[in-house]
Order: structure tokens, then C-alpha cells, then sequence
């Protein structure tokens, strides 16, 4: 049995010494909108915030995670972001968007008005097959209105 502070509140999960974090949010707990894609680490859909700093759920074993809290885009469905978003049209099929917005909530909570060059930076890691990115940068570059 393992204790999680996930978005604010204490779960108490059950997995093996290789269960995932996402498969504890998606599985367990429900939390369906941190998607699963390469399931290798390569993707950044299943980007969650761990303590606040970006970290991919796939590769994350549940024993890893410790006292810290997970913030998953559940947690961040109030966040300007969100609108900034959709304001942007920065959304297609929307798979990658989760991991996107998180990443993206873990910039501007460090760097509020990025440059185009630190977007790019702190966003490499998330992957956009509709290519969605002129877009994605848009929204994070206007997420303050
Ligand atoms: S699903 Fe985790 S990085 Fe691709
Ligand atoms: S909007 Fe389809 S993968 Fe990004």
C-alpha cells in the first residue's frame, strides 16, 4: 500500500515495485486525463507536475514518487492556460493537450512572460503530432490575456 497526494488529496493505491504512475492515475484513480502514447519516455503526453517540476508518468515508478504532491491536468482545470488554449486554437485532436498544459503550467509559474525561445526550450519534450506547436507557443505567450 502506498500513500499519493495527487491534486490536493490523499489516496492510498495498491501496485508491484513496477507499476507506473500512470497507471495508478489512469487506473486506480481515474484520472483518465494524463494519456498514455509511446509509453517509452519520448512523448510528453503523460506529463505531469511532481512537487511542481514537469516529470513523464510513464516512466515514473509509483514507489518513486514519495512524499511528493502529483498535480495531473485535472488539477490545473482552472488555469488560465486552459483558456489560453482554446482562445489560441491551439487543440486539433487534442491527445497531446494535457501534457502540453502541464508542461506549460510548470514554465509560467517559473518564467510568467517566457520568450518565444524559452517556449520552445521548456517544450521540447512534448510532442505534437497534428503540429500543432506555431499554436501551442501562441497560447503560452498570451496565456496572461
Ligand atoms: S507516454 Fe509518457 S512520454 Fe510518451
Ligand atoms: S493536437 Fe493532436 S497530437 Fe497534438
Amino acid at each position: 500500500m502506498t500513500e499519493l497526494l495527487v491534486n490536493g488529496g490523499r489516496h492510498e493505491v495498491h501496485g508491484s515495485v513496477l507499476t507506473t504512475l500512470a497507471e495508478v492515475l489512469r487506473g486506480h484513480l481515474g484520472l483518465t486525463g494524463t494519456k498514455v502514447a509511446c509509453g517509452e519516455g519520448h512523448c510528453g503526453a503523460c506529463t505531469v507536475l511532481l512537487d511542481g517540476a514537469p516529470a513523464l508518468a510513464c516512466i515514473t515508478l509509483l514507489e518513486a514518487v514519495g512524499e511528493r504532491e502529483v498535480t495531473t491536468i485535472e488539477g490545473l482545470r482552472d488555469h488560465p492556460l486552459v483558456d489560453a488554449f482554446v482562445r489560441a486554437d491551439a487543440v486539433q485532436c487534442g491527445f497531446c493537450t494535457p501534457g502540453q498544459i502541464v508542461s506549460a503550467a510548470a514554465l509560467v509559474r517559473e518564467t510568467p512572460a517566457p520568450t518565444r525561445e524559452q517556449v520552445r526550450h521548456a517544450m521540447a519534450g512534448n510532442l505534437c503530432r497534428c503540429g500543432t506547436y506555431p499554436k501551442i507557443e501562441e497560447a503560452i505567450s498570451t496565456w496572461q490575456g
